[in-house]
């Protein structure tokens, strides 16, 4: 996420005034006395590490999203990179992942030592484009020098991947699939909520998330009750479970009582806030679908409307006359990951077109779930005057 966004979030908005990119202040004023009171008891118990509001939370969690497991982790990146650790993988080890992405997804991948293959997404829903991944998991194939073992599916803007399609080639390959949900808590697709739409999913709750605590925090799902003791296992330093022996080698993934209290007082709204998110995209949707080009939502799937992005030619024109009007925007992603620096040695042969193209034309709109129906027009009429 750029800076000027995370300072966004940092700050938060007032629930009346001006048009904030993400609202952070409304439910904060509407949750403060129940937080302050699980605070409370928090402080009483004094179990700040693996107090009783992990495992409520974990319950809390799983069953919100479907899952037989979640697990509570420090930060969306740790959610990631623990769940490739839990896999033993090798930089013989290929993991498929699409370029138009925040770093994160593909810095998980190489801290947990496996060499990233960066696959072209698809020009409407942004996310990863199926044929291109099949292409790229054939061509590493035929080259034998890297093994096909886990596609990291990334669910942009809160709209879920492909999981029928990605689960099929998975299962043709032998490899498993890792969601990257870190934008789409919330969402659904095939009548099942990401969390539970694959063999695991990972997610995040910094502040600016579809749900997010006060500080760093991020969550694990999935039905496969060895691969969660693994997790476990990670996330406590690698110990046994009396944390006792090391088993293997593990890091500090834990998330705390505090954060735990907020994250269980916030999903007393959460369902709510879904609702309104929804409501908003519609109204965004039908106001502006006829100007610019909007995030194609395919059939059966729900995002969960992380970020609301429009695609337009003249992205820097529209930027600015949404500026004047006092309508905060930001871009989500100024580049494609193969053309970062720290990347760029895993660029393919060819680029990847259409992630670089969108990387020019993406601009995100204010989305939160306390926009009101005069703020949702007034930027509409924003961007139609500069589209
Ligand atoms: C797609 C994606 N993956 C991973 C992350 C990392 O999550 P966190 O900041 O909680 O570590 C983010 C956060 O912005 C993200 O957008």
């Amino acid at each position: 996420m750029p800076e000027a966004a995370k300072n966004d979030a940092r700050t938060g908005s007032a629930a009346a005034g001006p048009i904030r990119f993400f609202d952070l202040e409304t439910p904060k004023l509407r949750l403060r006395a129940d937080i302050e009171a699980r605070w409370k008891k928090v402080l009483d118990h004094g179990a700040f590490i693996g107090g009783p509001e992990v495992a409520e939370l974990e319950t809390a969690l799983a069953a919100y999203v479907g899952a037989k497991h979640a697990l509570a982790v420090a930060s969306g990146t740790d959610a990631l990179v623990i769940a490739l650790m839990a896999e033993d993988l090798t930089s013989a080890d290929a993991v498929f992942l699409p370029g138009f992405t925040y770093n994160a997804s593909a810095n998980a991948i190489l801290v947990a030592g496996a060499t990233p293959v960066f696959v072209d997404v698809d020009a409407h829903t942004c996310n990863i484009d199926i044929a291109h991944i099949e292409a790229q998991i054939d061509t590493v194939k035929r080259e034998g020098k890297l093994k096909p073992r886990m596609i990291l599916s990334v669910d942009l803007y809160g709209l879920p991947a492909d999981y029928a399609a990605l689960n099929r080639v998975a299962k043709k390959h032998g490899m498993l699939v890792l969601a990257d949900a870190a934008q789409s808590l919330g969402g659904a697709q095939g009548g099942a909520r990401i969390g539970a739409l694959t063999d695991m999913t990972a997610t995040s709750f910094y502040p600016s998330k579809t749900l997010g605590c006060y500080g760093d925090g991020g969550a694990m799902f999935t039905d496969d009750t060895s691969r969660f003791e693994r997790w476990s296992s990670i996330r406590w330093h690698g110990t046994d479970a009396q944390k006792k022996e090391s088993i293997r080698v593990g890091v500090n993934g834990r998330l705390d009582s505090v954060q735990c209290a907020v994250l269980l007082s916030k999903l007393t709204i959460f369902p709510e806030e879904m609702k309104a998110r929804e409501r908003i995209a519609q109204r965004y949707r039908q106001a502006l679908g006829n100007a610019v080009e909007v995030q194609h939502v395919p059939a059966g799937s729900h995002s969960a409307w992380g970020l609301f992005t429009i695609q337009v030619d003249n992205r820097d024109a529209v930027q600015k006359k949404l500026q004047e009007a006092g309508v905060p925007s930001s871009v989500y992603y100024f580049k494609s990951l193969h053309q970062h620096e720290a990347f760029a040695k895993y660029a393919p042969k060819g680029g990847l077109p259409v992630c670089e193209k969108l990387a020019g034309r993406v601009l995100s709109l204010p989305m939160h779930p306390y926009l009101t129906d005069d703020q949702i027009d007034r930027v509409v009429a924003a961007v139609k005057s500069a589209a």
